[in-house]
Order: C-alpha cells, then structure tokens, then sequence
C-alpha cells in the first residue's frame, strides 16, 4: 500500500530517495516524506501529495544528510495530511520510522505509550513504532526495533533512524515485501525492485520475522530475536530501462504495447513444438502430479480474477477438469473444501496481494497443493506456493493491470495444456493447434496495436459518456468484466460487465441512449446468441460498439460501431479481445485528462486487507 526507500552511500541521499519514491509512486501517492541525516542533524520534510510535491519543497528548502528514509503514502489509518505523512517521529524528535501495512494492536499500544507520558501528533497507527522504539531505546537503535517488533501485531515492513545511534538503518518484514539493494558500498532498501536497479542488480529479499542492520559496511541479516540470517543475494535480470516510459506519455500505454513481447517472452523455453508439448517441469508439477488432479481452485483478486476466469473456462475446456474461481477476499473466510486432489492456482501480478497470501495460506494449512503465477520473482506468493509459473511481463509500473492480465492469461494456457497433455484429456492435434495460434498471438495483437489511432478518434466520441455497459459471453465474458474494470478505474466513468444471457434477466433495464454498450462477438459457439443479445439492445435505442472478427462482414448490420481484431482459435480470443478495450479505456482516461498512471484511490499493490 505504501513504499518505503532507504539509502547509505556514496551519492546524495536526497535525489537517491526521490527517484526511488517516484518508481515507487504505483503503491500509493497521497502523501510522501523523506528524513536524511547527517552531520547536521535529522532532517524531514513531508507533504500533502505527490513525489513531486515533495521534489518542489525540497527544491526550495533543500536538507542534507549523508542517509535516509523516504515513503510514500497511501492512507488507511488517518487521512492524507502533511501531519500524517511518514517518516513519522518520536517525542524527542531524535528517531524516525517509516512503515507499509497496519499495526493491528496500535490502539492499545497508544493507550499504553499515552499512560507513560508521550505525545502524539497524527492519526496513524505507524506513530506508535516511533514511541515504541523510543520507549526501548538503550543506545542501540537494532535493539530497540527489535524490542518494539515484540510487542507489534499485524502486517508491517518498518525502516528506522535516530541520531542518537547514527549512520544506522533498521529494517524489517512481518509481512509486506521489503528488499535490501547491495551495490559496492552502498545499501538501498526498498518496497519492490524498481528502486533498488538503478544502483546494483544484487538483492536480498527479506523473509517475514527478517531484519537488516544497515550502515557503511553494508547490511547484515538478523531474525527478530537477533540470530544471524545468511541471506542469499538474488541478480535480478530486469534491465533498469524497462522502468522507464519509453517516449510513450504514460506507462499504461507503454504497458499495453509491450503484450506482443509479454506473450512471448512467457511462452518462451516453455513449449516444444517438435514434440507439440509444453514443459512445466520449473513448476515442480511433473507428468505424475498432474495426472492426478481432478480439479482446479483459481484465487486471485481484481484484474487476476479476471485472468483466472479465463483460465478456468481454458482448464475445462483442454484439460477437461472442473475449475472454479474464487475471490481470495472471500475465500479466506470461506469454510472450503477442497479434495486432495485439487490444485489450487493462485494468481497474483504483484505476488504480495495480502488477501491472495492469506488465502494461499490457509489452503496450505489444509495440505493442498499449490501453484502460483505471478509477475515478481522471489514475492512473498512465489515463495510460499508450492509451484510457481513466472510471467516474464516486466515491471508493470501502470496502477492498471494491463500486460500482466495478457502475461497471466498465458501463462494459464500453458498449465492448461500441461494438464491436457498429462492427462490424455484432448489430442494432440487438439492441443498444437493451441500452441501454434498462441505463436501467431503475439503478431495478431501488434495488428491490433497498429490501429490504437482508430480507437483514440473511437475515445473522442465516446468520453462524455458517464456510463457504459460491457457485454461477452463464455470466454469473452471475463474480457467484459475486464474492459469495464479498466474503464472505471482510470477514467472513473461508471461501466458494468454482464454475461450476454444475463442481460434479460434485470441490466436491460438500463440501456437508454445514453448508456452504449461494448459487446464482445468474435465468430464462436456463442455468436449467434451474442446477437440475439444485441438486437434486445438496439430495438431499445442502445448504441453498441462491437469487437468482432475483421472478417465477420455481417457484423456491422447489427451494431454502430465495429472494432476489428483477427479471427483466432476460439479459446484464445480472450487475448486480443482484450487489447482494444484497455486502448478504449486509455484514451478515454487520458483524454479526460485523468491521471492514467496513478488512479486516485488505488494503489497497485494491496498489501493490507
Ligand atoms: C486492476 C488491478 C487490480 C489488481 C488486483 C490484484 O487494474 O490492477 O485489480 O489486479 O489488486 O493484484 P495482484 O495481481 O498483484 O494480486
């Protein structure tokens, strides 16, 4: 929910822990704060706002130090203010502390730190750790963190400073993710990766229960109880410019023209198109296991959900094995029940989603077996499933799922082919025809990205609407849930996703002339019945902007607007279906002048519950 940065070394601290904070935007950009300090003392500075808010107050008024803290915010306890941005202090003024996640007992722990006299001025609940480390402090700074992480409950990654033990930095992870960066004299912490590429590819990825004592020397790894942690220092592959826009105006555009190459790059080492199979075996799910599995529970939340819908419909369809998508918000409280023979996906861009963690959890604590997709090496779902299938999409930096949706999507025709292939559950005719089309996949979509200028003008009609309906039917009917969550996230203009059948049944109550509705009608077994969708809508003044195959020439006698996408293997229309919509709802954010990147309200990773 919020990032947080840290840096001992060489360079200028303050530009250090503004780039980072800015690669950290994504999480949460409501306020941000820095603390440096040095030979003059600590110094702060926070605001209201974003990063570059707080670059112009520094510009004025600028601090210097020889290390720091930075964070971002995106609030859950007290609401944006100056005075609640972070780092927040003690009562002396003499320490800092940083935080992402939510200290559960931070009422009693207020109550408790009140009674013994200190004052507090915020709302938030991270306040009480820079109490609590001054109530422990002795003299040591690691000390005292580890003394306050005894009494914390909840989720946290927590970095901290005092003066009083200088050039020292204390960190720790009961929870979010927190890396520690460990470049040639130099240490740079950070909430995700992003950060940290600009000075060393060498990473250590803190475990929960997991601290790193910080200082010239460089880090050294402890548990919360003070034993010594070996960690293991991960290169990290991505390049730094994969961070950057790229000449594109925002990173969401860049994100959806980077779909052909996330395709591949996914599939890539993962078939063999002589023998006509997909290899798996990185996943731990050899021919054995997965001949044994009955059925599949998918868990994910927001636009992964939407991913695991295709994939369900993929696993039925190919692998010919029952498979059920479950919110992991919802699931965790469920009373499930699973079979030993189920496989539980769990799909998640971020691999830090906390209800997609806790959900993993709790069906690890009943023994099932687990595979995890996800965008982010060694993230907290990567190591804790039992399996993980990496999308090599890249840093996704746009707040909205673009790349990674296409990247999970294909990363769940794998497994569904793996499966398929295990099991005997459909030929081997049945199965290359998939696997070549998923090849041709990534030359249909950047056909469908050399018209993005016919979607802008599309966007120039339609962004005075306020409100949109998305219809699809079998496959597709997950790309509608996903056109209208992009649209509304970023353009904030009301749109609501149905399954074509459905909309008899109550939603075509809407339709008006003022609601259009984006259906989804490539030539599948659902065509006809999409029509017939259709035609209840025009014969009730709906406008309808249809994405259809570029060779259905009928298609434009029934709608008004027709957005063409290559005609490919049914299942994998999802695919391109997809991209025209997230164009769609791009354009007309941006042309609304919304901020596309950083949604208000959102933050891309959703650490807490
Ligand atoms: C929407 C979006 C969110 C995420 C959701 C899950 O564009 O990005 O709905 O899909 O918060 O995040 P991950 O996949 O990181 O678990």
């Amino acid at each position: 929910m919020c990032g947080i940065v840290g840096y001992i070394g060489p360079k200028s601290v303050v530009p250090v822990l503004i780039d980072g904070l800015k690669k950290l935007e994504y999480r949460g950009y409501d306020s941000a704060g820095v603390a440096v300090a040095g030979a003059a003392g600590l110094r702060l500075c926070r605001v209201q706002g974003k990063v570059a808010v707080l670059e112009e107050t520094l510009a004025k008024s600028p601090i210097e130090g020889t290390y720091g803290l930075g964070h971002t915010r995106w609030a859950t306890h007290g609401r944006p203010s100056e005075r609640n941005a972070h780092p927040h202090v003690d009562c002396s003024g003499d320490i800092v502390v940083v935080h992402n996640g939510i200290i559960e007992n931070y009422l009693s722990l207020k109550t408790m730190l009140r009674d013994e006299k200190h004052e507090f001025r915020t709302e938030t609940d991270t306040e009480v750790i820079a109490h609590l480390v001054e109530k422990f402090f002795k003299g040591s700074l690691e000390e005292a963190v580890r003394a306050a992480l005894a009494v914390m409950e909840g989720a946290f990654a927590v970095g901290a400073m005092s003066v009083k033990d200088p050039g020292r930095i204390v960190v720790a992870k009961m929870g979010p993710p927190l890396l520690v960066g460990v470049g040639e004299g130099e240490t740079i912490v950070s909430s995700d990766i992003n950060p940290i590429l600009a000075h060393t590819p060498h990473v250590a990825f803190l475990e929960d229960g997991e601290m790193a004592v910080i200082d010239a020397a460089g880090p050294r790894f402890t548990d919360f109880k003070g034993k010594p942690i070996e960690k293991k220092i991960e290169k990290i592959l991505w390049n730094p410019l994969m961070i950057e826009k790229q000449g594109f105006k925002h990173f969401m555009l860049k994100e959806i023209f980077e779909q052909p190459q996330v395709v591949r790059d996914t599939l890539m080492g993962r078939l063999s198109l002589d023998q006509g199979e997909v290899l798996l075996d990185e996943t731990g799910l050899g021919p054995d296991v997965l001949r044994g599995i009955r059925r599949a529970v998918l868990i994910a939340c927001g636009t992964s959900s939407h991913a695991a819908y295709v994939g369900k419909y993929l696993l039925e369809s190919l692998a010919g094995i029952p498979a059920d998508v479950e919110f992991a918000s919802e699931y965790r409280y469920r009373d499930f029940i699973l079979e030993r023979d189920a496989l539980v996906i769990v799909i998640s861009q971020s691999g830090e989603t906390a209800d997609t963690l806790a959900a993993l959890r709790a069906v690890k604590s009943r023994g099932a077996a687990t595979l995890a997709i996800t965008n982010a090496v060694s993230s907290s779902i990567a190591r804790e499933a039992g399996g993980v299938l990496y999308t090599h999409a890249g840093p996704e930096i746009g707040v909205a799922a673009t790349k990674t949706f296409t990247a999970q999507m294909t990363a769940l025709t794998l497994i569904a082919l793996g499966l398929a292939q295990a099991k005997g559950a459909s030929s081997r005719e049945g199965r290359l025809e998939v696997i070549e089309e998923l090849q041709r996949l990534p030359h249909k979509i950047e056909k469908i990205l050399g018209r993005a200028a016919a979607i802008e003008d599309l966007a120039k009609d339609f962004m005075s609407f306020s409100h949109f309906l998305f219809l699809g039917r079998w496959v597709n009917f997950p790309v509608a849930l996903e056109g209208a969550l992009k649209l509304k996230e970023i353009s904030y203009i009301h749109a609501e996703a149905y399954a074509g059948g459905e909309m008899k049944h109550g939603p075509i109550a809407l339709i008006d002339e003022k609601m259009p509705t984006m259906a989804i009608i490539p030539k599948d077994r659902v065509y006809d019945k999409m029509l017939s969708n259709l035609a209840e809508i025009k014969a009730r003044s709906g406008c309808i902007l249809a994405v259809a195959d570029e060779d259905d020439k009928a298609i434009g006698d029934h709608v008004d607007v027709v957005i063409p996408i290559p005609a490919t293997h049914p299942l994998l229309t999802p695919f391109l279906a997809v991209v025209p919509l997230q164009l769609f709802a791009y354009y007309i954010a941006a042309k609304r002048g919304a901020d596309v990147d950083q949604p208000r309200n959102l933050a891309k990773s959703v650490t807490v519950e």
